[in-house]
């Protein structure tokens, strides 16, 4: 199914932001209890199905038969489902979920030696740093350690970037001609660097992350605050060869969850570092997506601001997700009005907690929210639960506790 925006479908989710937002007030809202019990009970499912199965399955999506698709621990995905349980397990208390998130996350060991793609920060820090932060297992530390060494293994030094993807070997990425792609989404790698010098007193992996993070900010960036997915530079001189996209509408567009993942990557830059840029451009690109005037009523966007049949295009609850957590970070750091980044976040999570978005329990192979998007162009994973549209989701709602709780 699709969300078709009709005018009444407009105004009837606009009451709907604008009435739940009064009932965010206060402590813990209703649905906030609702969402946390839900997750509970179609995670217990997704957990029994896994246990029943005698393997450590790891639930991505929803395959074309509607048959649940598991990942290898190399896939970018690898570590949401591990942290989901993570998040659940802080969330509720539970203690019957901590043997099972440690069990998840210990399947995804072989994968702190990979180097072969980017994408180590988000499999062994929503996995590894979360079950670090919750359970303290010394252990733990050099798993984290040695993700970061495999990851700048692919910094590169007169771009001063860690790259995206191989060209070698991968059709698509050859095709283009590219060299050394860097997508936006890469920002969401460095939280496991910044870690790791932490951990480590190894000051390197901080210095990789913040020059990473400089020559983004300086080439993924338009004027309007929007971002491109893909640049690729040269790896020889260090100059840029080609501004694209791989996963949006075109390459002058806004891919809808790149600029989820530049809020969020600048947010966690700020944190780290307190350098005022970065904050900065996590404020321009929020409010570059809040003005859009392609933004639907309920805030969870398109899958590309500037796709050709909106209304009549796919929605991403994935982007939505990370864009919550992200402001409700963001509404703890110096900025004007903190209480607006907190309210947009609100906002965004009464849509994704409402009957449009979450799916009912036993549905919806188990996942908690419908309507997210992988890939539009490569006709991949279009209006279909994600997993890490889930884990930004519980993430969200965490963070909206502890801010509760402060
Ligand atoms: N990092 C891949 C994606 O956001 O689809």
């Amino acid at each position: 199914m699709r969300l078709r925006t009709s005018i009444l479908a407009g105004c009837a989710a606009l009451l709907t932001v604008a009435s739940c937002t009064q009932k965010t007030a206060g402590p813990k809202a209703d649905w906030q209890q609702k969402a946390v019990e839900n997750a509970r009970t179609q995670i217990g499912l997704e957990i029994d199905t896994i246990e029943a199965s005698g393997k450590c399955l790891n639930p991505v999506t929803l395959n074309n038969k509607g048959e649940v698709y598991y990942c290898g621990y190399a896939d970018w995905r690898s570590g949401f489902f591990p942290g989901s349980v993570w998040y659940l397990y802080e969330l509720t208390g539970d203690s019957t979920l901590l043997p099972l998130a440690q069990k998840y996350t210990e399947a995804l060991y072989e994968a702190r030696n990979l180097t072969w793609h980017h994408d180590i920060g988000f499999i062994i820090n929503c996995s590894y740093g979360n079950g670090l932060r919750l359970s303290h297992k010394e252990e733990y530390k050099d798993v984290m350690i040695q993700a970061a060494k495999s990851l700048c293994t692919r910094f590169h030094e007169k771009p001063q970037v860690i790259q995206s993807w191989d060209v070698k070997g991968n059709s698509w990425q050859s095709e283009r001609g590219w060299e050394c792609p860097v997508i936006i989404d890469n920002m969401m790698n460095l939280e496991l660097l910044f870690e790791a010098t932490k951990l480590s007193g190894d000051s390197t992996y901080y210095k990789v992350a913040v020059a990473h993070a400089d020559r983004t900010l300086k080439e993924h960036f338009r004027p309007d605050g929007s971002c491109f997915h893909v640049i690729d530079y040269s790896i020889s001189d260090g100059t840029v060869r080609h501004r694209q996209t791989a996963q949006g509408y075109a390459d002058s567009s806004a891919w809808s969850r790149g600029q989820a993942w530049a809020i969020y990557g600048y947010t966690v830059c700020y944190r780290e570092t307190k350098e005022q840029k970065y904050l900065d451009q996590a404020l321009k690109t929020f409010r570059f997506m809040k003005n859009h005037k392609n933004m639907p009523a309920d805030l969870v966007p398109y899958w590309d601001m500037d796709a050709p049949k909106i209304p009549d295009e796919p929605r991403d609850a994935s982007s939505a997700s990370v864009m919550a957590s992200a402001l409700y970070e963001i509404s703890t750091c110096p900025v004007d009005s903190p209480q607006v980044y907190r309210d947009y976040a609100d906002s965004i999570m009464v849509s994704l907690s409402s009957p449009a978005y979450t799916a009912p329990v036993g549905e919806n192979g188990r996942f908690l929210l419908m309507h997210s998007t992988g890939s539009v162009p490569h006709n991949s994973e279009i209006d279909v639960p994600l997993n890490y549209a889930d884990y930004y989701y519980l993430e969200a709602l965490k963070r909206k506790r502890d801010l509760e709780n402060k």
